[in-house]
């Protein structure tokens, strides 16, 4: 049999049948229907969905997952080559997180036990001034939240 039942994705993936139709309506997935309007999946949706569920243990947000499964094959499984493309990508893009979030906690650390806050003083709400050409605002708490 070519195609695969919701629960047998479910059962091959160990991904539930209700977060395989969240990543339905997420635009993760698109199974087909059948006549009695039932969903079935090609057999490289297993390839599709670890991958999807690599990404959210790296902590991506469904957005950046739907736009790199965007610029895969729906028609087949993920190659080798598709993996090191959108791998590459998301590597650079947790690199980039890792060092916002160890600057942050790094900054932190002098903030525990203060509460100031200080726009002159504390590291966290502007350290150096450097966040003033952006507008007000609390800019690096909105860049590591933002994602999702
Ligand atoms: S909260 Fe006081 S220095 Fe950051």
């Amino acid at each position: 049999m070519s195609e695969l039942s919701v629960g047998e994705v479910a059962k091959r993936t160990g991904v539930s049948v209700s977060a395989l139709h969240f990543y339905e309506r997420k635009n993760l997935i698109k199974p087909k229907r059948t006549a009695s309007n039932h969903r079935v999946y090609p057999r490289n949706i297993i390839r599709r969905v670890t991958v999807i569920q690599i990404a959210q243990r790296a902590g991506l947000s469904l957005a950046e997952i739907a736009r790199a499964l965007d610029t895969l094959p729906d028609d087949r499984a993920i190659s080798a080559k598709d993996w090191a493309r959108v791998s590459t990508v998301w590597r650079d893009d947790l690199t980039a997180r890792i060092a916002l979030l160890t600057s942050l906690r790094d900054e932190l650390t002098g903030c525990i036990g203060c509460g100031c806050l200080s726009v002159d003083e504390c590291p966290l709400a502007n350290a150096g001034d450097r966040l003033s050409e952006l507008g007000s605002g609390p800019h690096l708490l909105g860049a590591a939240g933002s994602k999702s």
